[in-house]
């Protein structure tokens, strides 16, 4: 008897430990998940941020960038190298689906009065930064409105070889 009494205050004090820390448990979650109800909401207000950053070796650090249908994308393209624009200039153009690139971007590389930017072939573009140098960056803000896949390239002359991507809206 005395050994079942013992066996029963054993589980008793386990099961309130449990309990306990089930509850601790508990209250770490509530407070997890109202921390993360409340930053979507806020993303969802401001639109959805992407930076994107091009270099001194002629390269972006991202080839594809995913962004949801609909929303307002606030894109920051930074020029992280050291260069001068007029040597390594870089800019973030977005085309239109089914805007041949290459016949575009040898239009804009001639384009130096218009920053790249070619008047022939102007409509092609959805949106697009400045051209900038080292340690530059500029903030441009777009809506893509219908689902696909968007060619993006730098259109500084001789850069979209090697500066290009895709931005794929869902
Ligand atoms: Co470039």
């Amino acid at each position: 008897m005395k050994k079942l009494n013992y066996l029963l205050a054993f589980t008793l004090g386990v099961t309130m430990l449990i309990s306990c820390g089930g509850d601790k448990k508990k209250d770490n979650t509530t407070t997890t998940s109202e921390t993360q109800t409340e930053n979507p909401a806020k993303e969802e207000n401001q639109g959805v941020k992407i930076t994107i950053s091009g270099d001194d070796q002629m390269k972006f650090n991202k080839n594809e960038i995913r962004v949801p249908v609909g929303e307002k994308v606030i894109l920051t393209l930074k020029h992280t190298g050291k260069m001068d624009k007029s040597v390594m200039g870089h800019n973030w153009v977005l085309l239109a689906q089914g805007t041949d690139m290459t016949a575009f971007a040898t239009e804009a590389a001639q384009a130096t009065a218009t920053d790249y930017i070619p008047e022939n072939g102007k409509e092609n573009v959805i949106a697009h930064t400045k051209v900038l140098g080292g340690g530059e960056s500029d903030t441009i803000e777009f809506t893509i409105t219908e689902a696909g896949a968007y060619d993006f390239l730098c259109t500084f002359p001789a850069h979209f070889a090697l500066m290009q991507g895709k931005l794929i809206a869902e």
